[in-house]
């Protein structure tokens, strides 16, 4: 029977455990999907620790937002799409009751892309969250150009790698921001055009270095917290700053001193707009096809380990990219 992650109650990785149940038809407007492989992302470990802003009910809440399968079934009235085509899920808003943590999950028919020609399986499980959010705050909110300075922050993590690349197809500059100055060579190699590390450097200082003395046309913040106020000093006069993630817990300050057009990016502003999904899927095809878009992956775990690579992520061990399971 197949096999689904599940907890019953909020907590550490300990709470997922594995239960066995029939695969659900697909409704209407449906497919039905055989997962190969699903990315473990930091919104799953809010969900399951009890921490996402969106309600989870308990018990028996599943998990997963992104993942990569071949279609199993079709539900009435689905067109355009074939059992056995390989598909990148877009979206799973309802991850709680359908999560992508899975052998089989049930989607609408809207919230499948072909799968980028060029990935592996453990790829195509982990490109479209950090990929569609980079893209998405990026090119969709800030209106990333040729030759724009862009600031970004967690650049060691999956968005932040995601943003570096796309900023590279296009031909913009990606400043990578860590808190380790270890990482340097690291994210130099993952495509930085510059890296400051905040344990060494100073933020300010060394943006106006690395930009001429203009400052960012962009900043991506998927941190907040107070560092937020020095990112937004670093920024050129009219910068754009997008806030797309929130690793650091702490209050964050509302910006104050130079002018600033401010964006909050979520993901599903555009991942359920179909003709947003299908410039995002043409983009990343464009990208994988040219050789600048390639995700990184950190390490693969099997179904049976899922606990484990929650470890992984909570120990903040994934150092060279996502972190994936295989089904
Ligand atoms: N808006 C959306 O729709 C959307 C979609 C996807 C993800 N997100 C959010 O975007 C953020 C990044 O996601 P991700 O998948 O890229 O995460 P990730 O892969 O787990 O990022 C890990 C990296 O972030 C940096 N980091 C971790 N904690 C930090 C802290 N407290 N302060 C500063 N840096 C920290 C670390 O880099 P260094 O050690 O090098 O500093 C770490 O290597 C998360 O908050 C996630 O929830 C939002």
């Amino acid at each position: 029977m197949p096999r689904i992650v599940v907890f019953d109650e909020f907590g550490g990785p300990e709470v997922m455990h594995i239960v066995d149940e029939p695969a659900v038809e697909p409704a209407a407007g449906e497919v039905r999907v055989r997962i190969e492989a699903f990315a473990v992302n930091p919104l799953d470990r809010m969900m399951r620790s009890g921490a996402s802003p969106a309600p989870v009910p308990l018990p028996h809440a599943r998990l997963g937002v992104e993942g990569t399968g071949v279609i199993d079934a079709l539900g009435p009235g689905v067109s355009g799409l074939r059992i056995g085509d390989p598909v990148i899920l877009t979206a799973v808003p309802d991850a709680s009751a359908r999560g992508s943590y899975a052998e089989y999950t049930t989607v609408p028919a809207s919230r499948v892309v072909a799968r980028p020609v060029g990935l592996d399986v453990t790829q195509a499980a982990a490109v479209w969250v950090a990929y569609s959010t980079a893209y998405g705050a990026l090119m969709e909110k800030a209106a990333m150009r040729p030759g724009d300075n862009v600031l970004i922050t967690a650049a060691s993590g999956g968005v932040g790698r995601a943003a570096m690349q796309i900023a590279n197809q296009i031909g913009a500059v990606p400043i990578a921001i860590t808190r380790n100055s270890a990482k340097t060579e690291k994210l130099l190699t993952a495509g930085a055009a510059a890296v400051i590390a905040t344990d060494q450097a100073d933020t300010v200082e060394a943006v106006r270095h690395h930009t001429g003395g203009t400052g960012a046309d962009i900043i991506l913040d998927l941190v907040m917290g107070p560092g937020q106020q020095d990112l937004v000093r670093a920024g050129r006069p009219g910068a754009t700053l997008v806030t797309a993630g929130f690793l650091d817990p702490r209050p964050t300050p509302f910006p104050t001193g130079a002018p600033l057009s401010i964006h909050t990016y979520r993901s599903f502003e555009h991942t359920l707009d179909p003709v947003a999904v299908g410039r995002m899927a043409a983009f990343l095809q464009a990208g994988v096809r040219l050789g600048a878009l390639r995700p990184a992956i950190d390490t693969v775990f099997a179904l049976d380990d899922v606990v484990a690579a929650h470890r992984h992520l909570e120990e903040g061990l994934h150092t060279e990219g996502k972190i994936v399971v295989t089904v």
